[in-house]
């Protein structure tokens, strides 16, 4: 494409040529004049040439400020010679440079967009700690609005002292903790990170999630170290109390065995909870067993009725029949907890009916309604927290444990299944287990029949 660079001389070599020809035929003064005006013909080209491309850099650079022709660039129109291979060298530039800073810009927009997604809040201060940018989880951390709050000084929206000391100090390692501006009751975690050309990239994390579960573990520690003290105590009361009699009387002693013997029951069926509730938590296994809900049915109220030694009317209703898919021990588990409660919270000579049936347009359900003492509504939403207790005092006094709905609760989940209660003081209480439908094939007629008989 280059041309030789000896092309021009051979055009002025032409033109001298030509001119002294015409200078021989109509004397030197035509001569010069036609030389002049060949001189006069190669400036006017090449001035013209100049300009075409000034006026084309002119436009491509407006475009460019106006983000016109959407990236694309306007040709510069062809020419020959030397300005051909400049007009071609300049284009070839100048078309890399256009899709270098296409990539470019799609490659930020990128980045912004994956910082807008964050669920970090991320807001990036000036070094003046003006707000330059900042991305949705910042907006609603702190309550900032894009239409407001650009170029906004960050310490005019929060002016608590110990932030605007943290961010004076700047320190990247120090992180912060305070509440959501947005809303009160979140808790955020503060970071600096440093930028170039000192900017400075505002971190917030919301942490309340996490508080709430170290609170939560907190408590529990704190409840089963007081679960445990109480019978300890007791135990420990007596043994010092044998130790220091002098002369120890057997009787006595005996007495006392009974109880000692009571209180560790109690702090054994507490681990035995405890255990099982851990292995529900950490085991993702569950099995999948045909359960034979009549038969289980059968067992169930067979083991209620040894339970209650007599002190109460346990009956069976089965008006569904089939199998239920899930871990058989863990279901055997979860209702008879809810029968040992209802055992639990209803005074000897109570009605207790077990029952399986299928509510129209819903799964299968397991109910344990009760005549005991019923619970009043605002302690339902709460029942199966751990060491949740309407009467503690009652509960410890015949052996609950506070864990009972707890561990109901983990395995219905397990099973896809939930836990209804509905209670009337005074009345009695239903506890059901409601199963999905997914988990229980219903049997056949002839098969209901069967076991209609058990
Ligand atoms: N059938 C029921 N009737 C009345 N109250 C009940 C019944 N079942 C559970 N409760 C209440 O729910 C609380 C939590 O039950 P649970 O988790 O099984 O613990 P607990 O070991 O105390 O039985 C009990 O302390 C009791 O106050
Ligand atoms: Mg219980």
């Amino acid at each position: 494409m280059i041309e030789y660079w000896w092309r021009p001389l051979i055009l002025l070599a032409a033109l001298a040529f030509f001119s002294s020809v015409v200078a021989s035929l109509a004397g030197a003064r035509a001569g010069w004049v036609v030389f002049c005006l060949g001189l006069l013909a190669v400036i006017v080209f090449h001035q013209r040439q100049l300009h075409r491309l000034l006026t084309w850099l002119g436009e491509q650079q407006s475009d460019a400020q106006q983000d016109k022709h959407g990236g694309k660039h306007r040709p510069l129109p062809t020419t020959h010679g030397h300005w051909g291979d400049v007009f071609y060298l300049v284009q070839r530039n100048y078309k890399k440079n256009m899709t270098l800073s296409q990539h470019a810009v799609e490659e930020r927009q990128e980045m912004f967009q994956v910082a807008g997604a964050l669920p970090e809040g991320v807001v990036i201060l000036d070094p003046d700690r003006r707000i330059v940018w900042f991305n949705r989880s910042a907006q609603r951390h702190f309550g900032l609005s894009p239409e407001r709050d650009y170029g906004q000084y960050f310490y005019y929206l929060l002016r608590e002292k110990r932030f605007l000391e943290w961010l004076a100090r700047g320190d990247a390692q120090e992180t912060l903790s305070m509440s959501s501006l947005a809303s009160s009751d979140r808790t955020l975690s503060l970071q600096l990170a440093p930028l170039p050309n000192g900017r400075r990239m505002l971190l917030s994390h919301d942490i309340t999630e996490l508080i709430r579960l170290d609170e939560m573990r907190r408590d529990f520690i704190a409840n089963v170290s007081h679960e445990l003290r109480t019978p300890i105590t007791v135990i420990v009361g007596f043994l010092e109390a044998f130790a220091d009699m002098e002369d120890p009387d057997p009787s006595q002693f005996k007495a006392q065995i009974g109880l000692m013997r009571e209180q560790s029951d109690r702090m054994r069926d507490l681990i035995d909870d405890l255990l099982v509730l851990a292995r529900l938590e950490a085991d993702p296994d569950l099995s999948d067993d045909a359960i034979d809900i009549a038969l289980l049915g059968q067992k169930m109220l067979e083991d209620a009725r040894l339970l209650s030694r007599g002190q109460h009317l346990i009956t069976l209703d089965l008006d569904a029949e089939g199998v239920l898919r899930g871990s058989h021990q863990e279901i055997y588990s979860a209702c008879m907890n809810l029968v040992s409660n209802a055992e639990r919270y209803t005074p000897v000579g109570g009605e207790i009916i077990l029952s399986w049936d299928v509510p129209p347009g819903s799964g299968l359900r397991f109910s344990v309604r009760d005549t005991g003492e019923g619970i009043e509504a605002q302690h339902l939403p709460r029942l199966t927290e751990r060491f949740y207790r309407v009467d503690k005092g009652r509960s410890r006094g015949n052996g609950g444990t506070g864990l009972g709905l707890a561990i109901v609760k983990r395995v219905l989940l397990r099973h896809q299944a939930h836990l209804q209660i509905e209670s009337v003081v005074g009345k009695g209480s239903r506890f059901s287990a409601l199963f999905s439908s997914e988990r229980f094939t219903p049997a056949r007629p002839e098969s209901a029949a069967l076991t209609g008989a058990v």
